[in-house]
């Protein structure tokens, strides 16, 4: 997002340029590590379905807020609020955003380390044929409970993150990632159809794709509410900032619809690799949590020909998806203060850097390391308090102040540029003005029921 050449030019090449860029943001751990696990923590299809639906009704209109407000105002979040409301507290939503970010990067980095750590594993044959779910298992519970690695691999992520963005060279890691994403996207496809060859597949499809609506609950749709945010990357402004640098000719409607698109179809194959193997081989749970990935892909690896060559593979990809997100994470409060309160570039990355690993560290005790911060489960409430909680909040107060602050009939004419007939404006209107902020508002009130 910061690359060099964009803030000279002040736009993206394309429309695929762009399109290609906010995926690269929105495509991370958040569809390949979390939906798997909220999915299986919620039951299975229903929150699949709730989670579509989401993401067309509440997190499509979201994302196009963002993009209009950074299109309009050419600025980053802070900035853009300011420029349409001078003098008001509407910036704070900048300053809420930076904070979500650092919360979110703590324990974010952590799981990075948790795949580079697998990297690690897979290429030195940690996971050879034979592998049982008993084995699996135990492996994972053994790695995420051992202090040492765990804090060990997130220092490994944090510090390349921070290197990384102290140095602004995320132009070249951004050219190499359209060439290893979609290559990871192939992979995952390949490892689908695998997993649907397993004998015994069928069980994880009915568990994935047949919803029982008697499981619906607050809780069901807070969740995936909290996760269309989180993996769309939005409610803290970032698709602000992206948008900023959008041509007033594209077609915003179909750029937003694009990523949405896409980044919904990775999550939902990853789902198509995780649930069908799980139900093959059986022995671990749905509910297993935050290992539930790294429990389970060791054991389609270990029953598919190149096994250890494709795992090595996938968890390379894997953790350099999660390196692109962690660097448009830490991007939030390295521009703030680089350009709100003239830090360098470089003391600026390396001082939140550190603060976010000094906050990580519970994080990264909190599955076995250390009785204490395993048993408040403290990467969990950091989870729910920032990313179900901050992010949700986060979009009800870009949609209150596109609906009722800055006015519909403004923010529509900004979309009219590149897209003169706009269809969908009377649907978008009723999403960001009732639908959406309705929606957070009635979560946000059995939030209290829901987490006890
Ligand atoms: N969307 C990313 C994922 O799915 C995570 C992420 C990157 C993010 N940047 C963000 C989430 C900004 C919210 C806001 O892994």
């Amino acid at each position: 997002m910061e690359n060099q050449d964009l803030i000279q030019r002040g736009a993206w090449g394309s429309k695929v340029a762009f399109v290609f860029a906010a995926s690269g943001s929105a495509i991370g751990l958040g569809n390949i590590w979390r939906f798997p696990m909220v999915v299986g923590q919620n039951g299975g299809a229903l929150f699949v379905l709730v989670y579509i639906l989401a993401v067309a009704l509440i997190g499509f209109s979201v994302m196009l807020a963002e993009l209009v407000i950074g299109r309009y105002t050419k600025k980053n979040p802070a900035g853009a609020f300011k420029f349409i409301k001078p003098g008001s507290l509407w910036k704070l939503i900048g300053y809420f955003g930076i904070l979500t970010a650092m919360c979110i990067l703590s324990y974010y980095t952590v799981i990075a380390g948790w795949s580079a750590g697998y990297l690690v594993k897979t290429a030195t044959g940690s996971f050879k044929t034979g592998m049982t779910s008993e084995l699996s298992d135990k492996l994972f519970t053994e790695f995420s409970a051992d202090p040492l690695q765990t804090i060990l691999f997130f220092l490994v992520m944090i510090t390349i993150t921070t290197f990384i963005v102290s140095k602004g060279i995320k132009g070249g890691i951004e050219r190499w990632t359209k060439i290893l994403m979609p290559i990871l996207f192939i992979l995952i496809i390949y490892l689908a159809i695998r997993a649907l060859m397993l004998p015994g597949a069928k069980q994880g499809i009915t568990f994935y794709l047949k919803p029982d609506f008697s499981l619906l609950s607050g809780k069901l749709v807070l969740f995936a509410l909290g996760q269309a945010f989180f993996s769309l990357s939005l409610g803290m402004g970032i698709m602000v900032t992206y948008g900023s640098y959008i041509s007033k000719s594209d077609n915003l409607v179909s750029s937003a619809g694009w990523v949405c698109f896409f980044d919904t179809l990775i999550a939902f194959f990853a789902g198509i690799i995780i649930f069908p193997t799980l139900f093959a081989i059986p022995g671990i749970a749905p509910t297993a949590g935050p290992g539930l990935v790294f429990k389970v892909l060791p054991l389609i690896f270990s029953k598919i020909p190149g096994g250890a060559l494709f795992g090595t593979l996938f968890f390379l990809l894997f953790s350099i998806a999660a390196l692109t997100s962690t660097i448009s994470l830490l991007e939030v409060p390295v521009a703030y203060f680089v350009d709100e309160r003239s830090w360098s570039r470089y003391k600026a990355a390396i001082l939140v850097g550190l603060f976010v690993f000094c906050l990580g560290i519970p994080s990264a005790l909190s599955s076995g390391g250390m009785a204490f911060f395993t048993k408040i489960d403290f990467m969990g409430k950091m989870d729910f308090i920032f990313l179900s909680l901050f992010l949700p909040i986060g979009a009800l107060l870009i949609c209150v102040f596109l609906g009722y602050v800055w006015g519909m009939k403004n923010a529509t004419q900004e979309v009219l540029s590149g897209n003169p007939l706009f269809k969908l404006r009377a649907l978008w209107s009723f999403s960001i003005k009732f639908l959406s902020p309705i929606a957070i508002l009635i979560i946000l009130y059995f939030i209290k029921t829901i987490s006890e």
